[in-house]
């Protein structure tokens, strides 16, 4: 069995396809420019409609965004869509068994060509008047075309997209950021382990947060909450993210069981030839990431309450359950565990000003047998539950920030990473309002 995902309701688009943003983009850059640094953004990037029209056009149009793995299309026809704002985008697996994304937009009069997230199709065919295209993109049929029109001028919109070690990322830009090449250099031998395109979807969660995008990114950087998340504290360790200095004498015993984890763990990866340090640019570059392996507690092997494996094959050809966690994350919109039993990734994608999808995904081996290798139930626990937990933390900062009494706090040393996104984003901002 699969969990069922709960789809949310697509939002009301606006009326205007391009609306001018000249005056809030405006608006929003001062409001950067009125941050200090260290301290937390003013409560209208969050709260105002208009500025997330700017986001969506400076940040989900202009950079890479991860949409989902090679796991979730594996057959010629299979599909997936994501909405970054009004723009649809719809990804699919070719009948040559190449993953490919266009505008989900048919090229007579603009009908949306696909409504679901996920399914398969022998060739797309419009629901208005039947247009139908190929899964490499071309008009094969058109009723009545004019003879004038050229089939072959009236194929669907390509989008860019990338797959990184399995994972796959859409740029809606003409010139998508250059450096994603440079950061898959970077991240794919720590992922290839792992065998993404060797694995299948054992369950997938829609849940959507109440709560403004940058929220459920900032809540995602930081562990100072984590007190807040009894289940996911068996697995991973309370002092993750902390610095030497910045841990606590209350979590100085834990720290203490988390350097003896680690220092076994790197000498298991690197008996194993696995790379495990961490590398971290999150502000200078568009494609802002920071990945490393680090040990899990408990048995180290995966995010259950003993810390033990939950799924019994492991992935690819590893034989080492206890490899901890190879935690990656991706600007702006991603973060992945990848354990020796299963990977979980999380895209987090706008849905309004004040929600925010985010689809989680647990992958296992292809040939893992539910029931068998694994139990749903159990694969899943510790992330549903700390993702419910996550929301309701998210909804809680949403409500906040838009009362009137709010301003702006300092981040703690724990939270440098909600200080390197909120910085990441700034940039990225500014970086695209003066293109
Ligand atoms: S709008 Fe798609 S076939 Fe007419
Ligand atoms: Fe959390």
């Amino acid at each position: 069995m699969t969990l069922a995902p709960s789809r949310p309701a697509r939002p009301a688009r606006p009326g205007a396809a391009v609306p001018d943003l000249t005056a809030p983009t405006a608006r929003l850059l001062a409001l950067l420019d009125e941050r200090r640094p260290g301290w937390g953004l003013p409560g209208a990037c969050y709260t105002d409609p208009e500025l997330h029209e700017v986001d969506l056009r400076l940040v989900w149009q202009r950079q890479w965004v991860f949409v989902g793995s090679v796991a979730e299309v594996p057959e010629p026809g299979d599909y997936l869509t994501v909405d970054l704002g009004s723009a649809s985008v719809l990804v699919l697996r070719d009948d040559d068994g190449d993953v490919r994304a266009f505008r989900n937009v048919c090229r007579h009069r603009g009908a949306r060509l696909v409504a679901e997230s996920h399914g398969s199709v022998g060739n797309i065919v419009c629901g208005y008047h039947r247009w139908t295209y190929g899964t490499d993109g071309a008009l094969l049929h058109a009723p009545q075309l004019p003879p004038e029109a050229d089939p072959a001028c009236l194929g669907l919109r390509t989008v860019h997209l990338r797959d990184v070690a399995g994972l796959l990322f859409v740029c809606l830009a003409p010139e998508p950021p250059d450096d994603l090449d440079t950061v898959a250099d970077v991240v794919t031998p720590y992922l290839e382990p792992h065998a993404i395109a060797r694995t299948k979807v054992a369950a997938q969660v829609d849940l959507v947060e109440r709560g403004n995008w940058k929220l459920t990114m900032e809540n995602n950087r930081e562990c100072y909450h984590c007190d807040g998340h009894p289940e996911l504290l068996c697995s991973l360790f309370p002092t993750w993210g902390l610095a030497e200095h910045q841990v606590p004498e209350r979590l100085r015993a834990d720290h203490d069981r988390y350097l003896r984890a680690e220092t076994d763990l790197l000498n298991r990866c690197d008996a194993m030839g696995l790379p495990h340090a961490l590398v971290e640019d999150l502000v200078r570059r568009p494609v802002g990431f920071r990945v490393q392996r680090e040990p899990l507690d408990g048995l180290g092997e995966s995010f259950s309450e003993t810390g033990g494996r939950l799924v019994r094959r492991l992935l690819g050809d590893l034989t080492d359950a206890k490899l901890g966690r190879l935690g990656l994350h991706l600007q702006p919109n991603t973060w992945f565990h990848a354990m020796a039993d299963h990977v979980v990734t999380f895209a987090a994608l706008p849905l309004t000003h004040d929600s925010t999808l985010v689809r989680t995904t647990w992958l296992v081996d292809a040939d893992a047998a539910e029931g068998v290798d694994y139990d749903v139930e159990e694969l899943t626990a510790t992330w549903r539950a700390t993702n419910e937990q996550d929301a309701a933390f998210v909804e809680l900062t949403q409500a906040g920030v838009a009362d009137p009494g709010y301003e702006p706090g300092p981040y703690s040393e724990a939270e440098d990473q909600v200080e390197a996104f909120v910085s990441w984003y700034a940039a990225r901002v500014r970086e695209e309002a003066a293109r």
